[in-house]
């Protein structure tokens, strides 16, 4: 979810409004705007996405110059109108990110002390025990501090009062809130990107902060009052709009933008004239390190898998890997100067965010690779290697993804180095291959008629199976993953040696097979399993090279042939006609490319 607030002297809804556009990757179940219109709490909220809002708004419009806003992804209770932030009473209006944990004590102990409950919320139960602490004669600072006392979970919330004019205040527990300083003006969002048009210095809170706002002054303190200092930071991001340049969805941009991502990011990473990768200074050894620690979400967490095949293979480092909602309550044993890696677009993911802090909590180096330079997780990593994707707005990660690879590629190339594993021959090899991904990425988009063809046997499909091997198996994961979120079909990917154990026996001829199989050292064996396929009626649609088009072209019913390319890096240009795929598939579906159903771009909730 996101969060958005200001006082000041201006209207504060199209300020708000604003910044809940630009926090939307947070979640479109709902959003809504409170604000104090003759010193009552006023709200306007809206089911589904924010353009409701924007209707209801423009029927009835709401004025004020202090409110909070929302943009959700439902948790407890449905996406409706009546769960939709604001919450609130006649006496306080709050917004909130994350679960309150005890909300159902809490709520017991409210309604037998005569608070009447209007939602099934947990959010609901902070404005309920702020509405109460009021009745008793506190003032709104003293309320809000006592229920911030109460409350377990992990969360942001910003909060405005009836009768008090000019004051909000924000509190945040493992989640993320920022305070933006404007002239005679304040805000609160949950990251910086919400703040960007509004102001570039920008305060970002700590856990356990609470901070009262008025259009002059910043007060933080700890939730038992004790003030504290927090650094305003001047910030480089800029408003800049956001388009889709001619494009019909952003998801058919950003698939553009492959190419251009992975030059730029290869820019930041490598020296083209003596083909060596030159990371920046970590504060540690990548040759003493005993082990890594790989973890993420989504599609992140199938580039950390790449990642794993090369660091295994070239580095010859240890890596253990598992996705972050299972690793923060794993407890794997470390040896502490272990390396945790962190792969995360937003930077903001709940999930990823708790993984990182339980590694660090062992003493483990990390280093995170993000996309968003000025997020939570950057600020709590050792090291950033930053990939340069630039904003990507749709919710399906398309070039954040090939950015993630490219970085982990370099990453293992010098771990590989420091480790005693590659010299310098080789190393020029494998950087020459990365060279030379920019110009094969751009000739992936010549094989638009193919990959159409494909998809129009796709979308027929109820379900479909993915295959593929080594570092091609997460691509066939990131592949399977991206049909289910745009297109809807279920899609299943499995380690093409695998099929046999299981889903061989859902072949027929209407669940087609897709495999991304190029002519790597494991060609023959995906070949062979793709041939087990076809012999149970399998429809195969297989993506390869011209090295691999022969065969392959003798017995699939459809192929995409791309350039040949050095196999250390065929995870990454293969990656690119496989996302291409569950777009056009999506498109013939008619779904919402951008932003399908029940998704959210940065899931920041557990
Ligand atoms: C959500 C998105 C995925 C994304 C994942 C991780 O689930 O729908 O596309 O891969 O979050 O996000 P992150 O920002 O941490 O990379």
């Amino acid at each position: 979810c996101g969060i958005c607030g200001a006082v000041g002297l201006r209207h504060a809804t199209p300020i708000i409004f604003e910044g809940l556009r630009r926090l939307e990757y947070r979640g479109y179940d709902s959003a809504g705007i409170a604000t104090l219109v003759d010193g009552q709490v006023e709200r306007r909220r809206a089911a589904g996405k924010l353009d409701n809002l924007a209707d209801l708004l423009a029927q009835d419009p709401l004025p004020g110059t202090t409110g909070i806003g929302h943009t959700r992804w439902a948790t407890h209770g449905a996406p409706t109108t009546g769960n939709a932030h604001p919450h609130g009473t006649s006496r306080v209006a709050i917004v909130h990110n994350g679960i309150i944990e005890n909300f159902e004590t809490l709520r017991r102990e409210l309604e037998g002390a005569g608070q009447v409950f209007e939602t099934e919320t947990d959010s609901e139960t902070i404005a309920q025990l702020v509405d109460y602490h009021l009745q008793q004669g506190l003032t709104p600072k003293e309320a809000a501090l006592r229920t911030l006392r109460r409350l377990e979970g992990a969360y942001a919330v910003a909060m405005i009062f009836a009768g008090h004019e000019g004051l909000m205040i924000g509190a945040c527990h493992n989640a993320p809130l920022a305070v933006g300083f404007g002239d005679e003006e304040m805000f609160l969002g949950s990251d910086s990107l919400a703040l960007a048009p509004l102001t570039r210095r920008i305060a970002y809170m700590e856990n356990g902060d609470c901070v009262i706002l008025t259009p002059q002054r910043a007060d933080f303190m700890t939730f038992d009052g004790t003030p504290v200092e927090r650094q305003v930071q001047v910030t480089a991001l800029t408003a800049g709009a956001i388009g889709k340049d001619g494009y019909r969805h952003y998801m058919e941009k950003e698939l553009h933008e492959h190419p251009l991502v992975i030059g730029q990011t290869l820019q930041r990473m490598v020296d083209p004239a003596t083909r060596r990768v030159s990371l920046p200074d970590l504060p540690f050894n990548l040759a003493s390190v005993p082990r890594a620690v790989i973890t993420a979400c989504g599609s992140a967490f199938y580039a950390g898998m790449v990642g794993r095949y090369w660091l295994e293979e070239l580095a010859r480092l240890p890596v253990d890997i598992d996705v972050a909602s299972e690793m923060r309550y794993r407890d794997p044993p470390l040896t502490p100067g272990s390396l945790g890696l962190l792969i995360s677009q937003s930077g903001e993911t709940a999930d990823t965010l708790a993984a990182l802090r339980g590694l660090r909590e062992k003493a483990i180096h990390i280093l995170s690779v993000l996309n968003v330079e000025h997020s939570t997780m950057a600020r709590e990593s050792d090291t950033v290697l930053g990939t340069v994707a630039g904003p990507e707005i749709s919710v399906a990660s398309t070039k954040a993804f090939t950015a993630q690879l490219t970085v982990l590629a370099c990453l293992s190339i010098a771990t590989a180095r420091a480790r005693g594993k590659l010299d310098s021959l080789r190393e020029e090899e494998l950087v020459g291959a990365l060279l030379d991904l920019p110009s094969r990425a751009a000739d992936v988009f010549k094989q638009g008629d193919a990959i159409r063809t494909m998809a129009r046997v796709v979308a027929e499909a109820r379900d479909v199976l993915y295959l593929g091997r080594g570092s091609l198996f997460p691509v066939a994961m990131e592949g399977a993953l991206k049909l289910k979120e745009i297109s809807y079909i279920h899609a299943e990917a499995y380690a093409a040696g695998e099929m046999k154990h299981g889903p061989i026996s859902l072949i027929d001829r209407s669940v087609p097979i897709v495999a991304t199989a190029p002519s790597t050292p494991l060609f023959d064996k995906t070949l062979s399993n793709l041939q087990e396929a076809k012999a149970r009626g399998g429809r195969l649609l297989v993506f390869t090279d011209t090295r691999g088009a022969e065969r392959v072209g003798a017995i699939a019913e459809h192929m995409v042939v791309l350039p040949s390319v050095h196999d250390f890096v065929a995870p990454i240009l293969q990656t690119i006609p496989v996302q291409i795929l569950a777009y056009e598939v999506a498109v013939l579906k008619g779904t919402d490319v951008d932003q399908p159903r029940n998704l959210a771009k940065s899931v920041t909730v557990e």
